[in-house]
């Protein structure tokens, strides 16, 4: 209903339950390439788990909590940015990222993620965004340099997958860094 463009042919939309068939649709040409990197509870196989994904997001959203925007490149819903936390209380929030295969190495995601971080610190004030991503996830990584996080600490092999326990990173950029970026 309502869009930010990100390019002349990229828009970052709210992605809501209606777009389940279209959100199952991208998942099943992106989930092999984001299975290694994101929550297991995030790459489902099929409508109803889509749909799901999508209403836990809303219930969130509702309480002021947790919030998900889909990316469309030319038409097509290609990823996503995330609050995959979202506390004003605490004046904390999370932020993660997604994109199907075909819609990386674009520049799609970083200023969607300013976008998200525009509108945490200076709509609603809070104070603190984080970021955590496998510690040999170096695309991830790079995004989080790019929205001027910091790199505050690994979390030793608290990352299982497939057998595997992997080293976490944990990135925040503040309030007061994000103004001083010049983006805001
Ligand atoms: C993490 C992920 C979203 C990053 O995607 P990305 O496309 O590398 O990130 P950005 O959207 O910021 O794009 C930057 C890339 O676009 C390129 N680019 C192309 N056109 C551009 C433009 N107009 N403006 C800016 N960058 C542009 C940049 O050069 C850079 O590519 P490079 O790293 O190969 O040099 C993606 O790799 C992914 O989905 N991975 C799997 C899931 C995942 O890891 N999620 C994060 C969990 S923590």
């Amino acid at each position: 209903m309502f869009s930010l463009s990100l390019r002349d042919n990229a828009l970052l939309c709210p992605l809501e339950t209606w777009h389940a068939e279209e959100f199952a649709a991208h998942m099943d040409r992106a989930r092999e390439h984001i299975r290694p990197w994101v929550g297991q509870s995030f790459v489902t196989d099929s409508l109803d788990g889509a749909r799901a994904t999508l209403l836990r997001y809303a219930e969130r959203q509702a309480a002021d909590g947790a919030r998900l925007y889909g990316i469309w490149l030319d038409g097509t819903l290609v990823g996503g940015v995330m609050f995959t936390s979202f506390d004003a209380a605490s004046g904390a929030c999370e932020v993660g990222c997604w994109l199907e295969p075909a819609a990386e190495g674009h520049g799609l995601v970083t200023p969607a993620c300013a976008a998200l971080l525009d509108w945490a610190f200076l709509t609603r004030g809070l104070h603190r965004a984080a970021w955590h991503c496998r510690a040999d996830n170096a695309r991830s990584a790079a995004v989080a340099e790019r929205l001027s996080m910091v790199l505050e600490g690994v979390e030793r092999e608290s990352w299982p997958y497939e057998g595997v326990r992997y080293d976490t990173q944990g990135w925040a950029v503040l309030a007061s860094d994000w103004r001083k970026t010049g983006r805001a």
